[in-house]
């Protein structure tokens, strides 16, 4: 149930749109599931009768959404195109030991930060190494670990899933590449004063974040393999992160290597990754 708090925010918000925005009662009911008759109410409460529009600032907390309408065929193309983009996305477990810039980096990283998480709380941290020897650390650490799971630890199940990739506990990449990007998940933020709050829906939020990391990745010109060493505790203690950050998942990034080679693999059909009601 919504709290006082939200109640007035939602008020001043449909206020804002009726008046200020010009919207009508209908859109702003269907869009705050308020009744019209309550938005009515909220209305001449407020001294307002809806008839005049006084042009207001947007309540206290809010700002206007900064949203441009495609036209159709735009939007169509966008669509399009941005599957066919996506679509060529592969793991790729060979790379080049070319450089990134900088810039690549950050921007990707600004992206993946603009993710929707848990009442905003974006619970993530990137670490992003490009050290020779701390590589070569994660390496060493992750090939034990995955020595260990491709020995005893992986069930045969899971080595069968496996096969069709390749894979073994040779982990080569992570020192060949030019840089990987540890993603942490916060699972509480602790600020400047040492306040420590609760975060909210981290797994789901920190997977939105590495989504659009991996594609901003993509999109620029590089390639990427999501790593998860098994179990990855190791990534904390070499990059000295803080016991309520949980290691999530290794982005290795970086050029694909030439004439590098990958599974051949299909992808599910809409009909089956999709149910339309
Ligand atoms: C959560 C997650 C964990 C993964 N872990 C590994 C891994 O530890 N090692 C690896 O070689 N590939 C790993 N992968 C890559 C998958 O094998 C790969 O995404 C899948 O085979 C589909 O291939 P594609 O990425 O080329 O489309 C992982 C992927 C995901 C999403």
């Amino acid at each position: 149930m919504a709290g006082q708090h939200d109640i007035s925010a939602v008020k001043r918000q449909a206020i804002w749109r009726l008046t200020s925005e010009g919207e009508t009662m209908s859109a702003v009911a269907e869009r705050t599931g308020v009744s019209e008759q309550t938005l009515r109410q909220w209305i001449m409460s407020a001294g307002l009768d809806g008839s005049d529009r006084p042009r207001q600032s947007p309540p206290s907390g809010f700002v206007a959404l900064a949203f441009t309408p495609l036209e159709a065929s735009m939007m169509q193309r966008e669509a399009r195109q941005f599957y066919q983009q996506m679509v060529t996305r592969r793991s790729v477990r060979e790379f080049s030991d070319k450089q990134i810039p900088a810039s690549i980096l950050e921007h990707a990283l600004l992206a993946a930060g603009s993710a929707a998480s848990g009442a905003n709380m974006q619970p993530w941290h990137f670490v992003v190494v490009r050290d020779a020897a701390i590589k070569q650390q994660i390496r060493q650490a992750a090939e034990v670990e995955e020595r260990e799971l491709y020995a005893t630890r992986a069930s045969d199940e899971w080595l069968n899933a496996l096969a069709p990739l390749g894979t073994d506990a040779n982990k080569a990449f992570l020192q060949s590449a030019p840089a990987l990007i540890a993603i942490f998940l916060k699972k509480a933020t602790i600020d400047a004063e040492g306040q420590r709050r609760k975060t909210y829906y981290t797994s789901e939020s920190v997977g939105i974040a590495t989504g659009i990391l991996i594609t901003a990745l993509h999109r620029a010109g590089l390639a990427t393999l999501t790593h998860t060493p098994s179990p990855m505790k190791f990534l904390s203690q070499i990059l000295e992160r803080a016991d309520h950050e949980r290691p999530f998942l290794l982005l290795v990034v970086g050029y694909p290597a030439a004439g590098v080679l990958v599974p051949d693999i299909e992808r599910l059909p809409l009909s089956e990754i999709a149910t339309f009601v």
